[in-house]
């Protein structure tokens, strides 16, 4: 009985999100509010990849495919461009944003262009990986470009990157070492929230063609994180630094949060999205359960329009900055996790995902003419004074997956009330 109610009301939740989302308008085939601010958001979105485009021409009309768009500093309206190295962690978001703006707009200019500037990225498959960040640099590019377009070519690169990056786990920690050129500094074996996002390529390369035990390392490093990162209340630390020859948890600190012992947004963030990965990749419920747990505190503790302060123990809160970039994040694995829950979580988290994109498509967040990124807003590295209250590209490459996410959603929900 009580699996009947439960089924039954799922059903209604559905059906409900489904007549939004096709007005129930008699049948017509009227576009719910939803679907036309997230049609209006993903035009706009295209508007600036458009004006970024035209920017990175140089005074001759060439393009320099090596130079990727970072940020634009708060009181400046350009892009700062950082040329694609093993250091520069960032290089592969303005390919991956020029591979989602292909799959909204279909449009063969724009996938020129992202295949010219992915393949300045493509050397670093053939390396010793750097650190940890490979992931972002090659996942989020050759990644979207492999699912965009079947290209084997791409394939290789994932798959080689990825047992490259296999250099980097120590089995004796069970874990990927994050930074290598920080050992000494934290004595010991160092592992950032940041790691769980690369995971996915891991996951992904072992089920197209790569070898078993990328996924075991996936795992081993999920397990790893989940028993020692996190505080008792679920907030987590930015680093746990972990013996090298034992394993043993040494202690858990920061590097671009406030205080070792504060939720630093972004850190919370890369966790809620990274653990949704590790769910739908192993389907094993204990990391359902337990990315819940790391949303939840992050959810209580938003403020009203979902965007959090850059850190949320900054004592100056409500003058201190926001940081965009985080609620990008957070909202594209919201949605992903509003699918596998039961109806009454699925709502929350659906709305909590709108909430965030509301706000960030609204005037308040959006760069609109003033500049060519998406959104303002962002914080990089608050300790160190780098890019504070300013539009930095991960933001935007989160922003636009996120809004794409939701399309695809309010999509299915409308071709199934249409049935
Ligand atoms: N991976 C560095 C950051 O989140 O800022």
């Amino acid at each position: 009985m009580n699996r009947l109610k439960k089924s039954l009301s799922k059903i209604l939740a559905v059906t409900a999100v489904a007549c939004m989302a096709a007005s129930c308008a008699g049948g017509s085939e009227k576009k719910s509010p939803e679907t036309a601010w997230v049609e209006e958001a993903l035009a706009y979105c295209d508007t600036q990849v458009r004006r970024t485009l035209a920017e990175l021409k140089g005074p001759d009309g060439q393009t320099d495919y090596t130079m990727m768009p970072r940020n634009i500093a708060d009181s400046l309206t350009t892009w700062h461009c950082r040329k694609v190295s093993e250091t520069e962690w960032c290089g592969g978001f303005w390919p991956g944003i020029l591979w989602y703006d292909y799959e909204y707009t279909q449009d063969t200019l724009i996938r020129r262009e992202a295949e010219r500037f992915m393949a300045s990225l493509e050397f670093l498959s053939r390396q010793a990986p750097y650190d940890h960040d490979l992931g972002f640099l090659m996942f989020c590019s050759y990644g979207n470009a492999y699912r965009l377009t079947g290209n084997s070519h791409y394939k290789e690169v994932i798959l080689n990157t990825a047992h490259r990056y296999t250099e980097l786990f120590n089995p004796r920690v069970g874990a990927l070492l994050s930074w290598p050129r920080h050992v000494k500094d934290y004595g010991g074996h160092n592992v950032i929230m940041d790691n769980m996002i690369n995971l996915e390529m891991l996951f992904w390369a072992s089920k197209n063609g790569g070898r078993p035990e990328l996924y075991d390392v996936a795992v081993a490093h999920a397990d790893k994180t989940m028993n020692h990162h996190f505080r008792p209340d679920y907030t987590s630390y930015h680093v746990a630094v972990y013996d090298t020859l034992t394993g043993a948890f040494l202690r858990g600190c920061t590097h671009q949060g406030l205080t070792d012992d504060s939720m630093w947004a972004r850190g919370q963030a890369w966790a809620i999205y990274g653990f949704t990965v590790v769910w739908r990749e192993t389907q094993d419920s204990k990391y359902l359960d337990f990315v819940q747990r790391v949303a939840d505190v992050y959810i209580e503790r938003l403020p009203a329009d979902g965007i959090p302060y850059w850190d949320f123990s900054d004592p100056s809160i409500p003058d201190a900055p926001r940081d965009a970039s985080a609620a990008c994040v957070v909202a594209g694995a919201l949605l992903e996790l509003s699918a596998s829950l039961p109806a009454a979580k699925a709502a929350t988290y659906r709305q909590a995902a709108l909430r965030m994109l509301r706000s960030l498509s609204s005037a308040a967040y959006q760069c609109g003419r003033a500049k060519p990124a998406f959104l303002l807003h962002s914080t990089g590295h608050h300790p160190a004074g780098s890019e504070i209250d300013a539009s930095i590209i991960y933001a935007d490459y989160y922003y636009i997956e996120a809004l794409l996410r939701l399309r695809r959603l309010l999509q299915a929900e409308q071709q199934g009330a249409a049935r």
